[in-house]
């Protein structure tokens, strides 16, 4: 079996993934979504030129915590010696719980942009066709690729430039329907995914506008994408995973959670958080995330931003949580 064929099975079994979210997706952020139906999941996009000389900080982004039964890890940058030497490192550090090398070759942002990395790639295909050749040359997993539709609006590149990175051993790639020129504005157009699905033998996974288990399932239903990477759709909703696994497979419409079951995940994301990564500024905007449509909303959230210890949060929670009970 090669690693199309793997990559193709772990889809079979389940096709929505969390997506890689830089200063979003840490291990709280995925452990909630995997207690909630997320098998695959995937670190932040972590700097291969960082890498070379990490931090056990940086690590932290990368090492899955004991809970956590696999990881798939997306790289960037631009150097093909520097991406060989990252895929060694992360093997050798993350072990057997590593599914897949991911590389980004999506991103959008200036900083990145301007070095040469992320979604400038898409204008260097050479380069990328050499960076994805030095990470399967090192790789004992999947090396995937995650692109946009092209760097510039209104030009369709990602096709040509997926069948390039196949050629060089790529064994699936991500296809975020919007131009790095677009960043997150406008909508996403699925119908690259599907002119990339057909432009390929190898898995493709979809990207773009996934906010509900019903738009997992068609982007399904109305593109040859094989698996659908859900992003800002996990908001204060990990429960999105098991939704769309119930929909796709039973038909079943999604549970309506109540305010008492929102405030448990809460309290449970804070918790995840202030084990693992004890990062206030997070917690607050994953707490924002929480409460959104909550009687008394916009108040909460003015409350959240003053919080600045665990135990501030946990007695907020309390306050919020006898406040909606009154409302009901
Ligand atoms: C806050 C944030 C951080 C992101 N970071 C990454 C990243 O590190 N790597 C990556 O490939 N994509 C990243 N993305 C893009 C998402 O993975 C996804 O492709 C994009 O948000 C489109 O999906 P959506 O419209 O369903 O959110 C990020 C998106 C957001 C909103």
């Amino acid at each position: 079996m090669d690693f199309a064929d793997t990559i193709r099975g772990l889809l079979a079994e389940q096709p929505f993934l969390l997506a890689p979210m830089a200063g979003v997706t840490d291990a709280a952020y995925r452990i909630m979504c995997r207690r909630r139906g997320a098998r695959l999941a995937y670190s932040e996009m972590v700097s291969v030129a960082g890498l070379a000389y990490a931090s056990n900080k940086t690590w932290r982004l990368v090492l899955p915590e004991d809970e956590e039964p696999q990881i798939c890890v997306q790289l960037f940058g631009s150097k093909p010696e520097q991406f060989a030497a990252a895929v060694a490192a992360v093997q050798e550090r993350v072990g057997d719980r590593l599914t897949l090398i991911d590389i980004n070759m999506a991103c959008p942002a200036r900083k990145v942009i301007t070095k040469g990395e992320g979604c400038a790639l898409m204008e260097a295909p050479e380069r990328a066709e050499q960076i994805v050749r030095a990470c399967v040359g090192e790789a004992r997993v999947p090396v995937t690729v995650k692109m946009r539709t092209s760097f510039t609006t209104g030009e369709r590149t990602a096709p040509d430039f997926a069948r390039r990175l196949e050629a060089q051993g790529a064994a699936a790639v991500a296809v975020h329907g919007r131009s790095a020129k677009q960043l997150y504005t406008g909508q996403a157009d699925w119908s690259i995914i599907d002119d990339v699905a057909h432009a390929v033998d190898i898995p493709v996974i979809g990207s773009g506008d996934v906010f509900s288990a019903a738009d997992a399932v068609r982007m399904l239903d109305e593109t040859a994408a094989s698996g659908v990477f859900i992003a800002r759709g996990t908001y204060g909703n990990p429960w999105i995973f098991d939704d769309a696994r119930a929909l796709a497979c039973e038909g079943m419409p999604p549970v309506v959670r109540s305010y008492a079951e929102r405030l448990g995940a809460l309290r449970e994301h804070l918790g995840l958080t202030h084990r693992y990564l004890p990062l206030m500024s997070r917690a607050r905007t994953y707490a924002t995330w929480y409460l959104k449509g909550m009687p008394h909303a916009a108040a909460w959230r003015g409350s959240v931003v003053r919080c600045s210890t665990y135990e501030e949060f946990m007695a907020l929670i309390d306050e919020i949580e006898a406040d909606v009970s009154t409302c009901r």
